[in-house]
């Protein structure tokens, strides 16, 4: 079996080992295997001088097989395999393209030279997963380019290009011919250099690169970047350890602190939602063979913040997309907007000046809606409004051509009622982007009762196009995301009513993990955004007076947030400072309120804010809103800053327990009365049934099955 997987030719005196792993060529146990047997091989061979080491396909090994990591630890195969490969008495020179990270980069460390294509990138990235290098990189990458460097690569977790790994030191030569050919120069040159081959190994790390003050800067770094986490001081402390430990005590050192690392719940979260993101495209009812259906060309309706971002998008992606709106006027103001934005990333160095006049010829400008009927997708993003919405699309309908899929970017407004003015309701979704469009990585897909199967899948073909990470919805109020968002805010805002400061209910939040503070959110997002909303929903919300009250005291105060300087905090730039004005104006409102004063800690102002939060995730997975509690966690730490290190609200639920999470609920609905405080019906079964979210799932998904 393993003859399919590996390769082996001889080029006079040369061995080609050819590895052929599709699609990435991952580093599994069949490849482990094929290697081992490969090596048998030449051991065996007399006529071997040097050997090279490369891959066919898009890529040299782009990594580790992560699906092993739930199971036993394989480091030590690792270890015995990139020692036997390093052991080797003749040069093996590393032949590489494409992107080459993690385990790939490590079996690379272990050949005797390295050669790359050009735009080759490498990358240790492993500390986004909640480990460390696992695979011989803490011992062999600081024996090649230090200690300093070495922890640059693996805190920053950025992949470098073959400049930066020629200056570094661990890239030989970049060959800009054909690669095999030029690595088997490089290996026959090396052969007729004679000698011992250069074993990373052998080399001994440059002390300097250790000292006491570049470890303290990096200690430093991973309290700040990687706050509330430990894998990062796992990585120093395994990569320092390097330049005092031998080889063979390193690779022992790095092996149980992998393994440690592994446990952690960080790494379990951060792997969790590495699989959960690939997950969420697997529709379970739509059948296998269904296709999506090609977008060559986009419209958007609405020239304003969100459809400006989703023009930038589909431009991004190469696809030429229509704006339309109401007047020149508003249509000017909207391609100006965009220009802004790619003029930025320019000053940015993000993009070359051609590259944003290429994007900016993708994006045309209309009034007129016949502009939209040679568009494979058509997406609306005017105002929050029904009529408005509802009139929009029965004009779409007129002159969208058969088959284009019909969208709307809409935030709260019914999918259905927005459908039924067309005559093709089958063909409509929600594309629900988040603001800015074009940065945020979230796309929530809104499916009716009446959207086919095939413009699902175009929805999430789609979203890959325009790099975006899908969840796919049911329609309800919110969503998933924005529902759960209610009762998360309804405290925050609650909590500063009862006497807590804006900041120390941000502080609370950010300091766990959240990427900014729920009330700093709003105060970006605009005051007035939110009181709108809720204005016209009023009718959907519990009898309670205080409820999203300190929004409406500041709104009524003019204090918008940041597009005025002042909201929750006054602002100087985007620097936020704590205002005794808006605290006073929240006073006043609590106490017009009759709202009881108390001292809130840390604790309570997370549980207060997260428990509602997870206990919506249990409703909406049990009505079937979100298909599973995973594409939940991934609409959290994709479009809300929910810390990835703590895997999203469901995964947290678990890491808490589902009994702690019920019993706090109930706590708190003795406390302030069940109305805010009603556990969801599943979260309750699960609880006192003892079984997890993964029982529950399994036992819907054979139910299906039997049916
Ligand atoms: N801003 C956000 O954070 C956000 C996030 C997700 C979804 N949304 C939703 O996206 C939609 C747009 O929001 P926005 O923030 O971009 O609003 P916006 O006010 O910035 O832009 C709306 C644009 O629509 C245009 N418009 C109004 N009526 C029109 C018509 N009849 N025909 C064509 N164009 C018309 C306006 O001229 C304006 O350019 C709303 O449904 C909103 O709920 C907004």
């Amino acid at each position: 079996m393993s003859d399919a997987i590996i390769s082996i030719t001889a080029h006079d005196g040369v061995a080609v080992l050819a590895v052929h792993n599709p699609p990435v060529n991952t580093i599994d146990a069949k490849v482990r295997a094929a290697l081992g047997d490969a090596l048998v091989q030449l051991r065996a061979r007399d006529d071997v001088r040097a050997a090279v080491l490369c891959c066919e396909g898009s890529t040299f090994f782009s990594g580790a097989d992560v699906g092993e990591f739930a199971g036993p630890p394989m480091e030590e195969e690792y270890r015995a395999l990139f020692n036997a490969i390093e052991a080797l008495p003749y040069p093996v020179v590393a032949a590489m393209h494409g992107t080459v990270m993690g385990g790939g980069l490590e079996i690379a460390l272990a050949c005797h030279a390295r050669v790359a294509a050009p735009g080759t990138r490498f990358g240790l990235p492993e500390v986004t997963l909640g480990i460390i290098p696992g695979a011989g990189g803490t011992q062999r990458m600081p024996r090649l380019i230090g200690v300093e460097k070495t922890l640059d690569m693996v805190l920053s977790a950025r992949p470098v290009d073959t400049e930066t790994a020629l200056d570094y030191g661990f890239l030989d030569r970049v060959i800009d011919g054909e690669l095999r050919a030029g690595a088997i120069a490089h290996a026959r040159g090396l052969a007729a250099a004679g000698g011992t081959p250069r074993r990373t190994g052998e080399l001994a790390v440059d002390p300097a690169s250790a000292s006491d003050e570049i470890i303290a800067r990096f200690v430093e770094q991973a309290n700040t970047k990687y706050r509330n986490r430990t894998t990062a001081h796992t990585a120093i402390e395994a990569i320092r350890a390097s330049a005092r430990l031998p080889l063979a005590q390193g690779l022992e050192l790095e092996t149980r602190l992998v393994n440690e690392a592994k446990r952690t719940t960080e790494s379990k979260a951060l792997v969790h939602l590495f699989f959960a993101e690939r997950e969420t495209r697997r529709v379970p009812d739509i059948p296998a063979d269904t296709k999506a259906r090609p977008v060559r060309r986009a419209a958007v309706i609405g020239a304003g913040t969100m459809g400006g971002g989703i023009a930038i998008c589909f431009a991004n992606a190469g696809v030429p997309v229509v704006l339309l709106d109401t007047s020149q006027e508003a249509l000017e103001r909207g391609l100006a907007t965009i220009a802004k934005t790619y003029d930025s990333m320019v000053q940015r160095g993000r993009l070359t000046a051609e590259a944003k006049a290429k994007r900016m010829q993708c994006i045309g400008g209309t009034l007129d809606y016949a502009a939209l009927g040679d568009a494979d997708v058509i997406i609306e993003a005017v105002f929050e409004d029904l009529d408005l919405k509802r009139r929009i699309f029965a004009r779409i309908d007129e002159v969208a051509r058969h088959g284009a899929v019909l969208a709307t970017n809409t935030s709260t407004l019914d999918i259905d009622a927005i459908a039924a003015a067309t005559k093709r309701p089958q063909d409509m979704i929600g594309l629900h982007f988040f603001s800015p469009a074009n940065v945020m990585p979230l796309l929530e897909v809104v499916r009716t009762n009446d959207t086919s199967a095939e413009v699902i899948r175009t929805a999430l073909d789609l979203a890959r196009t325009l790099r975006k990470t899908p969840v796919l919805a049911r329609v309800c109020y919110g969503f998933i995301g924005n529902r759960m968002m209610e009762g998360y805010a309804r405290e925050a805002e609650r909590i500063v009513l009862e006497g807590a400061t804006p900041r120390q209910v941000d502080s609370a939040l950010e300091g766990w993990g959240m990427a900014m503070g729920i009330l700093a959110v709003f105060d970006l997002a605009g005051i007035d955004v939110g009181v709108n909303v809720h204005r016209s929903n009023a009718d959907r919300y519990p009898p309670d007076p205080t409820y999203y009250q300190a929004d409406f005291a500041l709104h009524e105060a003019g204090r918008l947030g940041q597009k005025t300087g002042k909201g929750y905090y006054r602002y100087e730039g985007r620097r936020r400072i704590d205002d005794p004005e808006a605290i006073a104006i929240l006073r006043a409102r609590a106490q017009a309120l009759a709202v009881p004063q108390s001292v809130h800690d840390d604790a309570e102002i997370l549980e207060r804010c997260l428990y509602p939060l997870m206990n919506e995730g249990f409703r909406i997975l049990g009505e079937g809103i979100a298909l599973r509690a995973s594409d939940i966690d991934v609409v959290w730490a994709a479009g809300y800053g929910f810390p990835r290190y703590r895997g999203g609200p469901m995964f947290h639920a678990q890491t808490i327990g589902l009994p702690a999470l019920l019993a706090g609920m109930r706590r708190y609905g003795e406390r302030f009365g069940p109305m805010h405080w009603e556990p969801a019906p599943l979260l309750v079964e699960l609880a006192e049934g003892g079984r997890s979210l993964a029982d529950w799932e399994r036992e819907r998904a054979q139910r299906s099955e039997s049916r």
